[in-house]
């Protein structure tokens, strides 16, 4: 039986393997780069930033699996064979994603920093706290996670709207597409959530000029941020411009153009910046190698590969 090779850095690829030979025992399971074996063996990659032209040196490849939703990792590498590459969507993937879009606009919305501060100086002072529905949620990217979050946001009763590449129709959202919907989208928003994959559209688009276009005079008490799309879409220097000038009251963080955030950058410090170690949604092998074994299976049997992404668009 073909063999699955498993070819990850930045994890501990351990519980993904013992996961792969508990639920294949059948399976021939390689992990890179101790016991590769013989390449022709290869049939499938499941990967998380695996060396670059490590695929191009299997010849027999049929498909890649990103062990996240993601796959910006893999379509970084300039030698990718001509394979279909699928990317993760599961239910437990987007309920931690909306726990974590949930946790931090309720953070910013109950001003859970500014209560934070005060218990530390034994200051008991209630301040005004407006209804969800005064406040404007955005959500950028109305893709899985997206219109998941964006279901949730309305729930607690949010005046909710999403912004994304392609028109959407979704109950109780305003919806918005398109860089000539966008602006409209950010002049209503004042906590703005990014779920954007990182493409060669997507790039940098967190940058000063569209964080100034964001409301400040709203029910919010100014502009919020949470970005846990990917790092890249963020300019770090025009997030703290923003802080500093008021563009934002705040920022939630949990993805960096460099990850680990190294130590001297100056949001680790910035008070009114949340930092978390990019596990808004983290990829559990106890759900994930099951949802990944299923699509090989149902493949091998002749069924199409579900969520293979376009490559051309990059998501
Ligand atoms: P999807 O592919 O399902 O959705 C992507 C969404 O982004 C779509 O709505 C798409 O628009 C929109 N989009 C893409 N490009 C543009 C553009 N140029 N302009 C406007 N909208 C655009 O992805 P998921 O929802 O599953 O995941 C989103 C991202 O979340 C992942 O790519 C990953 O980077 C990040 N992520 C982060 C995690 C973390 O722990 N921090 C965990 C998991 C994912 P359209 O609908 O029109 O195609
Ligand atoms: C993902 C991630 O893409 O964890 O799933 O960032």
């Amino acid at each position: 039986m073909s063999a699955i090779l498993l070819a990850v850095t930045g994890l501990d690829p351990k519980a993904w393997e013992q996961r792969l030979r508990a639920l294949a025992p059948q399976r021939d399971i390689r992990l890179w780069p101790e016991r590769i074996g013989d390449p022709a063996g290869i049939a499938y990659a499941c990967a998380w930033h695996a060396p670059r032209g490590l695929f191009s040196g299997l010849p027999n490849l049929r498909a890649i699996f990103s062990l996240g939703a993601g796959v910006d990792h893999v379509l970084a590498d300039p030698d990718l064979p001509d394979v279909p590459v699928v990317r993760i969507v599961d239910p437990d993937l987007s309920m931690r994603m909306t726990e974590y879009v949930v946790l931090h606009v309720l953070m910013h919305h109950r001003r859970q920093r500014l209560y934070d501060a005060q218990q530390h100086e034994r200051t008991w002072h209630e301040h005004d706290q407006p209804p969800a529905s005064e406040v404007a949620v955005g959500v950028m990217g109305l893709g899985v996670l997206g219109r998941d979050a964006v279901a949730a946001l309305s729930r607690l009763g949010f005046r909710v709207a999403g912004w994304s590449r392609t028109a959407k129709t979704l109950p109780g959202v305003e919806t918005y597409h398109g860089y000539d919907g966008l602006d409209a989208f950010l002049r209503r928003t004042e906590i703005l959530v990014c779920l954007l994959p990182a493409t060669p559209a997507t790039q940098g688009i967190l940058a000063l000029e569209l964080l100034r276009k964001l409301k400040r005079g709203g029910a919010a008490g100014g502009a919020f941020l949470i970005n846990a799309g990917r790092g890249a879409l963020q300019v770090d220097a025009d997030i703290l411009t923003a802080l500093d000038e008021d563009s934002l009251a705040g920022a939630t963080l949990d993805v960096f153009a460099t990850e680990p955030l190294p130590a001297a950058s100056p949001l680790w410090l910035h008070p009114k910046v949340t930092i978390t170690p990019h596990n808004a949604a983290a990829s559990d092998p106890r759900a994930l190698v099951a949802n990944i074994l299923r699509q090989i299976e149902a493949f091998e049997g002749g069924a199409p590969l579900q969520h293979v992404v376009d490559r051309k668009a990059g998501y």
